[in-house]
């Protein structure tokens, strides 16, 4: 493993321990509403409380001012992002490429989802954001709480009874798992997207595995105890002078922030779409998603959070953690994967196929360098991949 890569990493993760908490301004940001406006789009800022108390930001594109559409009819699509990311993710490559741009001009009222703990959505109405309590929860409370607190949000104000949703990366494991816990929230998703969905992980390639999961996979362990509960590189001074100090030692780093995501080199890679998204990522999660997902890695299953045999009985009344049922989804789903995937690759995509029985479409890239990433920032991924979203969500409109 290259070194520099190696302490980069590290010194993330030390960050940790005197991590500066809410010291980034939001001011001094983009959100992804006045960049949408900069573009020229109508915007509406939404704000969905959930049952827990969380305070989740949901960024509404409601038409395309090119079709000015406003009176027409236009199905709701929630878009939902990665670990690590925000709703930006949907917006770094404009209005020609961008899917959020895309589904606006194809005539969809788009909602950009921000879940618990990123920069747009850290306020909680009961707890305290320095607390520890905040960042007790991973993807599992994201997919059971925030997603479906989102889509009846979205619902109840469009007068829609379903809604087309996308994900990407951690913004599929969500999906996997409302729908395999809440299976009656298959009713009201029209279609569903998955690009780059994660969740088996047994042959995982990135380095990130090899580094973290020995230390932080097994429950119990001493790195487990140290991170649980804690915010998870967060976008803020220390980590962005860690990363501005790194990309002065060397460049690669800097067109490599997002580095974890992709062994294979950037060769579908838009470079400035990617300076985009540094703008605002990281953009904060709790360590426990990491944590949970280097869980799967090390169990080589897909399954809740694993707190150890004692607590495990406690909360689950089971030695191990209960697995999410894909077999219960029923929402017609469709797959985007490819090849060059280092945390969610080819032969765990098969594995998710073969548990997902009502799995409507298994669809690869055809391009055998795309990666994890490229689903956000390549250069070819309308083609690739938006154009083929927009082309199944207008087969469920009838057009
Ligand atoms: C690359 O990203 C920039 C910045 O968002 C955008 O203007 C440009 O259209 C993108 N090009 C492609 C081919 O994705």
């Amino acid at each position: 493993m290259n070194p520099i890569v190696y302490a980069l990493l590290f010194s993330l993760v030390a960050g940790l321990a005197v991590a500066e908490k809410s010291e980034y301004c939001l001011t001094e940001i983009v959100n992804s509403a006045e960049r949408m406006e900069s573009h020229g789009y109508p915007t509406e800022t939404h704000q969905v409380v959930t049952e827990d108390g969380y305070v989740l930001t949901l960024f509404r594109l409601p038409y395309s001012h090119k079709l000015n559409n406003q009176n027409e009819k236009r199905t709701p699509v929630l878009l939902q992002h990665g670990l690590f990311s925000n709703s930006d993710c949907w917006l770094s490559s404009g209005p020609d490429n961008s899917l959020a741009y895309l589904l606006a001009d194809a005539g969809y009222d788009v909602w950009l989802g921000n879940a618990r703990g990123n920069i747009y959505s850290r306020e909680n109405n009961l707890i305290s954001l320095n607390s520890h309590k905040f960042w007790h929860f991973d993807w599992h409370e994201i997919g059971t709480i925030d997603i479906p607190a989102m889509i009846d949000y979205i619902l109840e104000a469009t007068g829609h009874s379903k809604l087309h949703y996308a994900g990407h990366s951690q913004g599929t494991t969500v999906y996997l798992v409302l729908l395999s816990e809440r299976p009656e929230y298959s009713e009201k998703i029209k279609s569903g997207h998955l690009l780059a969905p994660c969740a088996f992980f047994e042959h995982g390639t990135s380095f990130v595995f090899k580094a973290l999961g020995p230390l932080v996979g097994t429950p119990g362990g001493i790195w487990n105890q140290l991170l649980v509960d804690t915010e998870l590189i967060p976008h803020n001074n220390l980590v962005n002078r860690v990363v501005d100090n790194s990309c002065h030692y060397a460049s690669a780093i800097c067109d490599n922030a997002f580095i974890m995501f992709a062994n294979g080199g950037y060769v579908n890679a838009n470079a400035s779409s990617m300076k985009v998204l540094i703008e605002t990522h990281p953009a904060g999660s709790s360590s426990n998603q990491g944590i949970h997902y280097l869980q799967l890695w090390e169990s080589k299953e897909f399954r809740q959070y694993d707190w150890g045999t004692k607590k495990n009985n406690e909360i689950y009344g089971q030695d191990l953690p209960p697995d999410y049922d894909l077999s219960l989804i029923t929402a017609p789903t469709h797959s985007y994967s490819s090849n060059n995937d280092a945390l969610c690759g080819p032969k765990d995509v098969d594995t998710m196929v073969k548990n997902f029985v009502h799995l409507k479409e298994d669809y690869r890239v055809p391009v055998q360098s795309f990666n994890h990433l490229d689903f956000i920032i390549a250069r070819n991924m309308k083609e690739l991949v938006n154009d083929p979203i927009i082309k199944r969500i207008n087969s469920y409109e009838g057009r």
